[in-house]
């Protein structure tokens, strides 16, 4: 890839590309310093042991549409599992058909994310899940409308006291939290090929995906997009070196300044997670763009000031796509049925 010429021994040695192909063990030394082995084990939550009773309620939960005002917008509606964890659109959409502000991270892996959202503004996943389910773009309930709800159906009551042994009136909002974060820690994605490359196989990535990643590497993008998630530990401007326009960036959108209201956090987001990027386009906390090459072209110019050639772009691409792993099978969970009491869907 690189013209280097050797001197050996006061010969000039011209060294052909084929000959430079990267080197897997070395390179997978350098990658360690930057990236972890997704665990293929459901990870341990502190102050939420992931018990089956709250993996299973959480479950239900996630899937059910009575969450919301209306009766049809569910956790799955914004986050399909079934479609990398996210919703494929550029923003979501909600309650009353009502576009939201801000594209739909996947919940796969999230439980590896230092903190929750494009600005960091949830520390947990239990702190995350009664965001969605108050906002009025979202699902647009309450916490006493979700409880009156569940404790509607003998069925959830009952789950909530297997889940929760030992509480007084475990049917709560904490407690519905603290089930689906359960449940999402459940939502993780081993073994890609790149946590193959990483534990030790030097066939399972193509020459193309090696140069990829060994860019990543040396271009800078690991310096932010690094850890278990390949991103999601940090927060930038997006535009360190130069702000895209206001089509990519939309100009009223400061990100992390409205949680800190610090001037120096305009328009700061978080690196965001790379894994299973190749499934959920579109890209960006604006969602307007659809396309993972340009993404990456637009990451290195604002993010590192360095113009890519196009075999470039579309190597570090290919690496990229390495980085879809086992998206695991969850079964459709059959919901308690609705009671006399259950309240009504709302406008
Ligand atoms: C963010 C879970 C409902 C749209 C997130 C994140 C998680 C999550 C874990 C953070 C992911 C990350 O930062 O990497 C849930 C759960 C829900 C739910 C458990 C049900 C209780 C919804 C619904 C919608 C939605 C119904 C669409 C109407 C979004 C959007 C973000 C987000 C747009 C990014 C918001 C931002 O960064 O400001 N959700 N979600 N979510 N979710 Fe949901
Ligand atoms: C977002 C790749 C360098 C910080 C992204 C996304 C991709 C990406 C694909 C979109 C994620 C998504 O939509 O879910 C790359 C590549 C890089 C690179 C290939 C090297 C060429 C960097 C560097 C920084 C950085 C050096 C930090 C200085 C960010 C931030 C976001 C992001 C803050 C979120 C932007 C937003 O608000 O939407 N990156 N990145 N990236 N990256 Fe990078």
């Amino acid at each position: 890839f690189l013209a280097t010429i050797l001197i050996s021994g006061g010969t000039l040695v011209g060294i052909s590309n084929a000959a430079l192909a990267v080197d897997p063990a070395q390179l997978r030394e350098s990658a360690k310093d930057y990236f972890e082995v997704i665990p293929s084990m459901v990870p341990a939550i502190a102050g939420n042991a992931v018990t089956r009773e709250k993996v299973d309620l959480g479950k239900k939960l996630f899937f059910d549409p009575r969450l919301s005002a209306s009766a049809i917008i569910s956790c799955n509606t914004c986050h399909n599992l079934g479609m990398g964890g996210d919703d494929n659109l550029e923003t979501s959409i909600g309650h009353g058909w009502q576009k939201g502000p801000r594209n739909a991270p996947t919940v796969y892996n999230a439980v590896f994310n230092e903190a929750q959202f494009w600005d960091g503004r949830a520390e947990d996943l239990k702190a995350q899940a009664k965001g969605p389910v108050q906002a009025g773009v979202e699902m647009a309930s309450t916490p006493e409308r979700v409880v009156t709800v569940l404790n509607s159906m003998p069925e959830y009551v009952a789950q909530f006291n297997a889940a929760f042994p030992g509480q007084n009136d475990p049917v709560t909002f904490d407690n519905m939290a603290m089930a689906i974060e359960a449940f999402e820690a459940t939502l993780i994605t081993p073994a890609s090929r790149f946590d193959q490359f990483l534990e030790g196989n030097d066939t399972i990535m193509t020459e193309t995906e090696l140069a990829g990643l060994e860019l990543f590497i040396d271009t800078g993008c690991a310096s932010c997009h690094n850890g278990v998630n390949v991103g999601g530990t940090g927060y930038y401007p997006f535009g360190v070196v130069e702000q895209p326009g206001a089509e990519i960036l939309p100009p009223d959108d400061k990100g992390r300044f409205a949680v800190t209201q610090t001037a120096t956090d305009d328009y700061v987001f978080r690196a965001g997670p790379l894994r299973n990027i190749a499934l959920t386009a579109p890209y960006f906390h604006s969602g307007k763009v659809w396309n993972l090459e340009q993404a990456v072209a637009i990451m290195s110019s604002s993010q590192l000031g360095t113009e890519l050639n196009d075999a470039e772009v579309q190597a570090i691409t290919a690496f990229l796509h390495t980085l879809t792993g086992e998206t695991p099978s969850v079964e459709y969970p059959v919901l308690p049925v609705s009671s006399p009491t259950t309240p009504k869907p709302a406008a």
